[in-house]
């Protein structure tokens, strides 16, 4: 019987000094997934794995760990598959990224938590509940605009790769987001502009390097990177002045003034003449290695056929009426459920997500 290996990432805190790789031997089966693997393993070789699981169907979020590097749910990928994508004969499983591991696969979900109660992950109703005693309604349109954020089952795996987080913890991360936005966008929620201060604390919602990870990783299609863009949209339409929004409009400012970019000024105009003066510093470094272009301190060229530019400009401007969204926030961000027109992956021949 064909067979592979699962490495499995084994941490005890109470007896091992450092984290180390367990190998098993297991037979390959049809449909096994990795989850039902790891079962295997601890039930026919060594009751000591620990992991957690719940609903063993991809709706409970409990069984999210990293199966060779990327975040996923081990009860929705099968073991064929991932051999078969990575073409080996090993799957390697460790716990989500961004965490502190508690034992084996099981890891610290305090900080999650802690994260997560900053946005007031719950419905606060803006009106009294509706007379005839049913539930609180909404059209279908509007619940369009929830409906997938609404599909997050907090598995945390658009946690595990995020970039931001790698660098800054106290950065709420996309799952915290999306489900503030989850939230703030829902029309018959009383506390938008509470939850938006939430997310606009210390910049939070401009750490995001805009990657991309965490909606690749998400299993459940809730779209957390364009969340986050939907949430800035949110800010700049409820009157929140961004550092993210001021960036932008200068942008715009310089391309329809003179087709280019002025990084020597960005500072100045962003962030006055402290902040120019915090970024002195950087600004000498960019000039003992040639990166300034002094006519830029003195307002700076402008590019031939500018005409060119303003009529993109114009154009460009009438698509900010069509779909409703500021110029420089048009990131190709609509609120739509895109899960109406892409074709779902099928899970049989794909494994889930992977
Ligand atoms: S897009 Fe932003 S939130 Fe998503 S993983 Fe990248 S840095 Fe993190
Ligand atoms: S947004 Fe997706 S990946 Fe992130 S916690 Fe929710 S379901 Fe999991
Ligand atoms: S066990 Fe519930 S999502 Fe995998």
């Amino acid at each position: 019987m064909e067979t592979f290996k699962l490495k499995v990432f084994r941490y005890d805190p109470t007896k091992d000094s450092q984290p180390y790789y367990q190998t098993y031997e297991l037979p390959v089966e049809k449909g096994m997934t990795v989850l039902a693997a790891l079962f295997k393993a601890k039930e026919e070789q060594d009751p000591s794995i620990s992991f957690r699981y719940n609903c063993r169907a991809a709706i409970c979020g409990s069984c999210a760990m990293r199966i060779n590097g990327h975040a996923t749910l081990a009860c929705k990928v099968q073991v064929t598959h991932i051999l078969e994508k990575y073409h080996t004969d090993t799957i390697t499983v460790d716990p989500i990224g961004n965490v502190r591991p508690l034992k084996d696969l099981i890891y610290d979900m305090d900080w999650l938590i802690d994260k997560m109660k900053k946005v007031k992950p719950w419905f606060i109703p803006k009106e009294a509940p509706p007379k005839d005693g049913k539930e609180y309604r909404q059209s279908p349109e509007d619940h369009n605009k929830i409906d997938f954020a609404s599909d997050c089952i907090l598995c945390a795996s658009c946690m595990s790769d995020c970039n931001a987080l790698k660098v800054n913890k106290d950065f709420l991360g996309p799952m915290v987001h999306s489900k503030a936005y989850r939230f703030a966008a829902d029309t018959r929620d009383g506390a938008k502009r509470e939850r938006l201060e939430a997310v606009l604390e210390d910049l939070n919602l401009e750490w995001c390097v805009r990657c991309w990870e965490c909606t690749t990783r998400c299993p459940k299609e809730v779209q957390p990177y364009e969340n986050i863009v939907r949430l800035r949209i949110m800010a700049a339409e409820e009157g929140f002045k961004t550092p993210g929004e001021i960036h932008a409009e200068i942008f715009e400012q310089d391309i329809l003034n003179r087709g280019l970019l002025n990084e020597m000024l960005l500072p100045m105009r962003q962030e006055g003449i402290v902040g120019a003066i915090k970024r002195a510093p950087f600004g000498i470094k960019m000039l003992f290695k040639g990166k300034v272009n002094y006519a830029d301190f003195f307002g700076g060229h402008k590019i031939k056929r500018l005409e060119e530019i303003k009529i993109i400009y114009e154009k460009a401007k009438e698509k900010e009426k069509e779909v409703h969204i500021k110029l420089p926030q048009i990131m190709g961000v609509i609120y739509e459920d895109k899960r109406k027109t892409a074709k779902r992956a099928n899970f049989a021949e794909t494994g889930g997500n992977e």
